[in-house]
C-alpha cells in the first residue's frame, strides 16, 4: 500500500519506514505498525530492529565521533542551521505526520515542529560559545586551564508525547557540543523521528552523527543504549519508573546521565490573582496535548474565598474546548495515545468520585471514539486522592481548596516529583516567598506556558536531573578537562 498517498503530505520522501544508521536506511524482515490513535487505522509499517542493530548504530556513531568532534564549532553550526531551515520549510508536512501518529491537533503539531526546530537553531548558535577557563594558580610557576570537551557518543530514548521536539532538544545540544547521537524513538511515533533523519541527511550532517533506530523490544534495546561500553552519556525523557531502571543500568559503566522524568505540577491560584488570567493559564497548561505533557498542570489549588469565582469561569472555558480528530479544523483536544491510557485516566476519575470528589463536567469516553476522553473537572478533591498523587497524563482537572499560603505550599510540595509548578498572585512579597518555597525545577508565575529554547528545562527530586535547552543545556554533553601546566619559571 502507498501509505504516503493517504498521509496528505506534499513531500512524499518524508515518509520513511526504515531506520537511519550511518547515513543509510536499514531494513528488516520484521515490521511494526504505526497506528493513528484517532481512528485506529494503520498509517505505515516500519522496519523493526533490535539490540544487534542498536549496537551497530553505536559502533558507527563512535566511528563518526573523532571527525565530528574536531570540526570547528561554526561548521557544526552551519549544518545544524541547515537542518533547522529544512524543518521549518517542511513544517506542514512534519506536523501532518505528527498529528497522524500522535493525535495532537494540527495547529499544536505545527507548534511542536517550530518548538523542536527552535532548539536546533538555539544550539547551532550556543555551540560556538563553549568557553573554557583560566584559573589563578596558587604559585606563579603554574597555569591552571580548564577545557570543555564533547563527552563522546550519546544515546537517547525519547517519548511519544513530543515525537519531534524531545529528539530535537537532545540531539541539537549533543551535536552542537561535538557528540554523535543514537536515538530510539517511542515505538508509537517513529515517523516523526525518521522524517527528522531524512532532513538531517539533506542538511548534510555526516553519516554516523545522527542515527535513528526503531524497534519494539524496548528492554533489550534499552540495555544496549545504557550499557554499551562505547556510550559516554545516556539521556531519557519518560516516566520516573522507567527512568530509575535506566539509571541503574547506566551505573554498570558509570555513564553520564540526564533524565527528564515525570511531573505532578501544582497550579496555585491565590486570592490576589487576576482570576481571568489564571483561568487562561490553567487551561493552557492543563489541556495542551490533551494533558499528556510532563509539565501539564496535574492539580489546581484555589484559595477558598475565590473558589466559586474561579471554578465558574474555569468550567465555562473547559466547555469551550473541542474534542475530535486533530486533522479537523477547530479541534483543540485530540485522542489519548492508547486505550490503556484512557482506562488509566478513567479509573483515576472514578476512584476520585468514589472517594468524595464531585464531577462538574466530562468524566467519560467521548463519542468521538474509544481513545477520546472528555475534558473533565472534579471539585472537592483532597490531597490524599490518587489523582493528586499520580501523574494523570490526561485531560482531567482536579480542584482543591486551600485557606492559607502555608497550606498551599505544603500541599504543592507533598509529592516525590519536582518538575514544574505554577502560581498566580499579584502581591510582590508573596510572589518571591512562594517562588522560593516551591521545590520545583521550573515555576510559571502568572504564566501557564513556560517551555522555550532559551530556558533551562528540567526537574528536581524524582523528576530527574540535568537541564535541556538554554546555555545550561550544553553542560550535559561536555566534560571538564583541567590542565595544570608547571615549570613556567626559569
Ligand atoms: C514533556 O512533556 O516532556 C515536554 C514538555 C515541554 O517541552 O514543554
Amino acid at each position: 500500500m502507498h501509505y504516503a498517498q493517504h498521509l496528505e503530505i506534499q513531500d512524499k520522501q518524508l515518509l520513511k519506514t526504515l531506520s537511519y544508521v550511518n547515513g543509510q536506511w536499514l531494513d528488516s524482515d520484521k515490521k511494526v505498525s504505526v497506528i493513528n490513535p484517532a481512528n485506529g487505522c494503520e498509517i505505515a509499517k516500519v522496519s523493526n530492529l533490535g539490540d544487534h542493530e542498536t549496537a551497530i548504530a553505536i559502533k558507527y556513531a563512535k566511528a563518526a565521533w573523532p571527525i565530528w568532534s574536531l570540526k570547528p564549532a561554526h561548521e557544526r553550526a552551519q549544518l545544524l542551521r541547515a537542518w533547522f531551515n529544512l524543518m521549518m520549510e517542511h513544517q506542514d508536512d512534519l506536523a501532518c505526520l505528527l498529528t497522524k501518529e500522535q493525535g495532537k491537533p494540527l495547529n499544536e503539531a505545527k507548534g511542536e515542529i517550530a518548538y523542536g526546530a527552535s532548539y536546533i537553531e538555539w544550539f547551532a548558535e550556543e555551540g560556538k560559545r563553549v568557553y573554557g577557563d583560566i584559573i589563578p594558580a596558587p604559585s606563579d610557576e603554574k597555569r591552571l586551564i580548564v577545557l570543555k570537551e564533547p563527552v563522546g557518543v550519546v544515546t537517547a530514548i525519547t517519548p511519544w508525547n513530543f515525537p519531534n521536539a524531545m529528539i530535537a532538544r537532545k540531539a541539537a545540544a549533543a551535536l552542537a557540543a561535538g557528540c554523535t547521537f543514537v536515538v530510539r524513538p517511542a515505538i508509537q511515533t517513529p515517523l516523526s523521528a525518521l522524517a527528522m533523519a531524512e532532513l538531517a541527511d539533506r542538511a548534510g550532517i555526516p553519516a554516523g552523527v545522527f542515527n535513528v533506530i526503531v524497534g519494539d523490544d524496548a528492554p533489550s534495546m534499552g540495555k544496549v543504549l545504557t550499557q554499551h561500553p562505547e556510550v559516554a552519556k545516556f539521556t531519557f525523557t519518560g516516566s520516573t519508573e522507567i527512568g530509575k531502571k535506566l539509571i541503574a543500568q547506566c551505573a554498570t559503566t558509570v555513564k553520564k546521565v540526564s533524565m527528564e522524568l515525570g511531573g505532578d505540577a501544582p497550579f496555585i491560584v491565590f486570592d490576589d490573582a487576576d482570576v481571568e488570567a489564571a483561568v487562561q493559564g490553567a487551561i493552557q497548561s492543563k489541556y495542551r496535548n490533551a494533558g499528556q505533557t510532563c509539565v501539564c498542570t496535574n492539580r489546581i489549588y484555589v484559595q477558598q474565598n475565590i473558589l466559586q469565582e474561579f471554578t465558574d469561569k474555569y468550567l465555562l472555558a473547559v466547555k469551550e474546548l473541542t474534542i475530535g480528530n486533530g486533522m479537523e479544523e477547530g479541534v483543540t483536544i485530540g485522542p489519548l495515545i492508547s486505550a490503556e491510557a484512557v482506562s488509566k485516566v478513567d479509573k483515576l476519575v472514578k476512584d476520585s468520585i468514589d472517594m468524595g470528589a464531585t464531577l462538574l463536567v466530562g468524566g467519560q469516553v467521548d463519542k468521538a471514539g474509544g481513545n477520546f476522553y472528555q475534558p473533565t473537572v472534579l471539585s472537592e478533591v483532597t490531597n490524599d486522592m490518587p489523582i493528586v498523587q499520580n501523574e494523570i497524563f490526561g485531560p482531567i482537572s482536579p480542584i482543591i481548596a486551600f485557606d492559607s499560603e502555608e497550606d498551599a505550599i505544603l500541599m504543592a510540595n507533598d509529592t516525590e516529583y519536582g518538575l514544574a509548578a505554577y502560581f498566580y498572585a499579584r502581591d510582590i512579597g508573596r510572589v518571591w516567598r512562594v517562588a522560593a518555597k516551591l521545590a520545583y525545577g521550573m515555576i510559571g508565575i502568572n504564566e501557564g506556558i513556560i517551555s522555550n529554547a532559551a530556558a533551562p528545562f528540567g526537574g528536581v527530586k524524582q523528576s530527574g536531573n540535568g537541564r535541556e535547552g538554554s546555555k545550561y543545556g550544553l553542560d550535559d554533553y561536555l566534560e571538564t578537562k583541567y590542565l595544570c601546566m608547571g615549570g613556567l619559571t626559569s
